[in-house]
């Protein structure tokens, strides 16, 4: 059994058909999957999901970065109902600022208030990083007293990264899609990253591996990442299998 340690079939590119998605994956031998929340317009679709599929979606909570704008105090309000409700992990939360800048200082604030929550919860954190490694590193360290747990979900930065990354927190790397793209360093960056700091993600309905590139993503494409990360290292699927869904289960405890 593989685990997809980051979707959305509640997005509303993949709603649609989500009843199918999840019966394609549990069919391909994706047996458990983890929705990554965004913010509070989606929320009630991600949890309809994930209370009608016990045992198979686990839910996240958090606010995604790219959701932050001058409301966010409300977000992060809205967020402390569901305490007890089940949650795996705080996510998707970081930093992103490939769309622009204006909300930085806004981003960088429910960033830190949402690690404080993870520690005061005991729960790993699913962070988003997009053109912002020097904040997310600057931000961890300040906080490396929490003493966090996690992983960078849609991993693509350096070995340096991860290494330096992990100086602050215990935190793993998450494997997508981008590992089958031809001109993705990642494909070189994982053969140095250690199996026990890995795990596999979609990030459905985003980010298709190859041969569905640019196509909707959806948890059943899984195993195809994980015979290219296969192949990268050089050993047997089933070794990545059981590697990678022994650390979903541990750090998610699934
Ligand atoms: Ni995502």
């Amino acid at each position: 059994m593989l685990i997809d340690t980051h979707t959305h079939f509640y997005d509303e590119w993949l709603l649609p058909d989500a009843e199918a998605a999840i019966a394609r994956a549990l069919e391909a031998g994706v047996g458990k999957m983890v929705q990554a929340d965004v913010d509070s317009r989606e929320r009630d679709a991600l949890w309809a999901l994930s209370d009608a599929h016990p045992g198979v979606l686990y839910p996240m909570l958090g606010l995604y970065p790219g959701s932050v704008d001058d409301h966010w105090e409300d977000e992060i309000e809205r967020l402390l109902p569901y305490r007890d409700r089940g949650i795996v992990a705080i996510g998707e939360i970081g930093l992103d600022y490939h769309e622009g800048t204006q909300f930085k200082e806004q981003q960088k604030e429910a960033l830190r208030v949402q690690l404080d929550l993870a520690a005061r919860w005991d729960l790993p954190v699913n962070i988003h990083l997009r053109d912002a490694w020097e904040d997310l590193l600057a931000i961890l360290k300040e906080k490396r007293y929490l003493g966090l747990r996690g992983n960078l979900h849609c991993f693509s930065g350096s070995y340096e990264v991860f290494r330096e990354a992990g100086r602050y927190a215990d935190l793993s790397v998450g494997i997508g899609g981008v590992i089958t793209f031809k001109k993705a360093s990642l494909a070189e960056t994982v053969k140095h990253i250690p199996l026990e700091k890995i795990v596999l993600e979609t990030d459905a309905p985003y980010l298709a591996p190859v041969p569905h590139r640019g196509e909707r993503n959806e948890s059943a494409y899984l195993p195809l990442i994980a015979a290219k990360l296969a192949e990268q290292k050089g050993i047997t699927l089933e070794e990545v299998e059981e590697a990678t869904t022994r650390n979903a289960e541990q750090l998610f405890k699934l």
